[in-house]
């Protein structure tokens, strides 16, 4: 069945840069995330590694130009006393992962290794801070260490440590998720903490300034973002985090793969409820800081499932199929349309966590899904946000509900080539847009595509190869138009020039 959508793109209403950090990720020390994922040890001689960090995964990520990089949690993060991950390794004190299935954390991956593997990658390193269980100085101490570039006692011992000059690191995270794991806080209670420990967070003159993030809310609680707003003063603050998760029940989240149309169905009711939460979170930021000088970082998203068979339930290991394809295209698009206040975004988790871009089993790496969707966007990074209209959207019905099957949002960069990135999330129809551009005579289009004949799909050890991108052109032009086939279930990027 062919259902009809117009797309309008309004060229002529560009205001707004998507900022390339709504391509960012975040990486824990959860499961094999850090350990096993990134990072096999300086000693191993079977996976090849550069100073401990798997060279297969640096290419990946390279490849994907992924602009920052979220860590060390998560909840884990406020249970990280950062001053036990540096110096000799062998002299570091091993602590126990309380959050996450009660492992031994050695503390061999640290400062150095995280913030030298972002030098590598090419990505901006976003420290998440311990308010929970840490103390002002702790913090302090932390900021001073990497980004001092005088005589001070933080820079000496960092030095001492075999690091010369700061990495000067732009953002940090005040905690994390203070209302539950950071220390079940009140709204009112943490921001008066955060006031405490932004104030003696300095900017060792790093010429590009501290991004300070307060810890932000889960879903809709808009109740937190509107204390965080009107009790934290604008000279203390640079951004406030959101975190939301497509669940489709927290008590049972079911399979990752086995799962029926009607599990999709409220998957992506979750994931496109995003754009309710980014639209209200901004209104009430609005309120208080109209000339839109605080970010909104969503800085965790992406799906949640049960984990595998066999595997240990505190690790958090999930497979990645076409459903998550959908997921990621979707929320892209609601985050790139929003780039007048979303600054940054971070899919949970990059690496054998949640919905990750890549998983490893011993020597083995595969790219997921959701790696060829933000391998398909990258074109957006740092690009002008295009307006868009959606008219006529057609509907994805089910059990009385409706969602739009059509999401769509696009940009030009600075070589004046256009990307459209456009998403079908339903599982029968294929949709005809006809794309109104305003000067599409003498240009040349190409396009991607990711689609598989299943939603449960997905790329294995054995076959890692089951979906990728591949070129696209089922597309006619007309005119002023550009009339778009997009089969079901598929993510679309064409580029125009
Ligand atoms: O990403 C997994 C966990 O989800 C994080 O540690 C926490 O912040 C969130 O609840």
């Amino acid at each position: 069945v062919i259902a009809q959508v117009e797309v309008e793109l309004f060229e002529d209403q560009i205001n707004h840069t998507i900022n390339k950090n709504i391509y960012g990720h975040f990486a824990e020390h959860l499961g094999r995330c850090i350990y096993d994922g990134f990072y096999v040890g300086e000693d191993n001689t079977t996976i090849p590694h550069k100073n401990g960090v798997r060279l297969d995964v640096i290419e990946a990520l390279r490849d994907l130009e992924i602009p920052v990089l979220r860590w060390p949690g998560g909840c884990f993060a406020d249970t990280y006393h950062w001053k036990d991950g540096v110096g000799p390794k062998n002299k570091r004190p091993t602590i126990v992962n309380q959050w996450w299935g009660g492992v031994v954390e050695d503390n061999s991956f640290g400062t150095h290794d995280f913030l030298n593997m972002c030098e590598v990658l090419g990505a901006e390193p976003y420290l998440a801070a311990n308010v929970g269980s840490g103390t002002v100085k702790e913090l302090a101490d932390w900021v001073q260490y990497v980004n001092h570039d005088g005589i001070s006692p933080m820079a000496k011992w960092r030095k001492e440590n075999g690091r010369d000059k700061p990495w000067n690191v732009k953002y940090w995270g005040v905690g994390n998720e203070m209302w539950g794991c950071g220390g079940n806080m009140t709204p009112e209670y943490y921001a008066n903490l955060y006031k405490q420990y932004a104030t003696f967070m300095v900017d060792w003159s790093n010429s590009a300034g501290l991004y300070r993030i307060a810890s932000g809310a889960s879903d809709n609680d808009y109740h937190w973002t509107e204390i965080m707003m009107r009790d934290i003063p604008k000279h203390l603050i640079e951004a406030i985090a959101l975190h939301s998760y497509a669940v489709i029940d927290w008590n049972d989240k079911g399979s990752a793969t086995a799962f029926n149309e009607s599990q999709y169905f409220t998957t992506m009711e979750r994931a496109l409820n995003m754009e309710t939460l980014v639209t209200k979170h901004s209104a009430i930021m609005d309120k208080y800081d109209p000339e839109k000088e605080i970010a909104l970082f969503v800085d965790e998203w992406g799906g949640w499932y049960n984990v595998e068979e066999g595997t240990n339930p505190g690790f958090l290991y999930q497979q990645n199929t076409m459903r998550d394809a959908m997921i990621a295209g979707t929320t892209l698009n609601i985050f790139n349309n929003h780039a007048d206040r979303v600054k940054m975004a971070n899919l949970a988790q990059t690496i054998n966590v949640l919905q990750a871009v890549l998983l490893t089993k011993e020597e083995k790496l595969v790219l997921t899904p959701t790696y060829h969707v933000m391998n398909m966007y990258k074109v957006h990074q740092d690009a002008k946000l295009i307006p868009v209209s959606l008219n006529n959207n057609t509907s994805y019905e089910m059990g009385g509900k409706s969602l739009p099957a059509v999401s769509v949002s696009a940009s030009l960069n600075d070589k004046g080539e256009v990307h459209i990135s456009l998403v079908n999330i339903h599982v029968t129809k294929s949709v005809k847009v006809d794309l109104l551009l305003t000067d599409l005579k003498a240009k040349s289009i190409t396009g991607q595509i990711l689609s598989s004949d299943h939603l449960q799909d997905h790329n294995t050890f054995d076959n890692p190869s089951k979906i990728s991108q591949v070129s696209f052109s089922s597309f006619k032009k007309r005119k002023e138009k550009l009339e778009v086939s997009i089969p079901q279930a598929s993510v679309i990027v064409l580029k125009i020039k």
